[in-house]
């Protein structure tokens, strides 16, 4: 297994919508087990292939304490009920921010061996699966901030780019 580089802020690769796999080849396999490693090693508790400078539809969540993979996941469900909490993107690094997002969902995807899998979730992971599907949209959580508070942020952005 290794590292991969990550992908930082403002790099257009994490502007792509990423494709969707189609077969899960030895390649892929390779990718998700070097993407596990790298998000451990970097401390996060999700990482999306665009991250690593792949537009592929993968994300890798840390789900019940280990890393899991998720392959073409996509949000089923939703509740009604949001919840604001504290999120940080490896590709944003050292930018925390408070973003509202759905309590609860239920998310279907491939698992490794090309299984359809259905997951439900809720609270931090939940809000781990919709930071990492929005990867795959080329969607950042700076996306998901008011105007206002993109202001306030606008001199740490431009320290990151
Ligand atoms: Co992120």
């Amino acid at each position: 297994m290794k590292i991969l580089t990550i992908r930082k802020y403002p790099d257009l690769i994490l502007r792509k919508k990423c494709d969707e796999v189609k077969e899960i080849t030895p390649e892929i396999k390779e990718l998700v087990l070097n993407m596990a490693e790298t998000m451990v090693k970097g401390q996060g508790i999700g990482l999306a292939a665009p991250q690593v400078g792949e537009s592929k539809r993968i994300i890798i969540v840390q789900f019940e304490k280990r890393p899991e993979i998720f392959i073409n996941p996509e949000i089923i469900k939703k509740s009604s009920q949001s919840e604001t909490g504290e999120e940080g993107c490896l590709s944003l690094p050292g930018l925390f921010l408070k973003i509202k997002r759905a309590k609860k969902i239920e998310v279907e995807a491939l698992n490794l061996e090309g299984e359809k899998i259905t997951v439900k979730t809720e609270n931090l992971s939940a809000r781990v699966f919709q930071h990492e599907i929005d990867h795959l949209n080329g969607i950042l959580f700076i996306d998901r901030i008011s105007f206002f508070q993109k202001l306030k942020i606008k001199r740490k952005l431009r320290l990151l780019s």
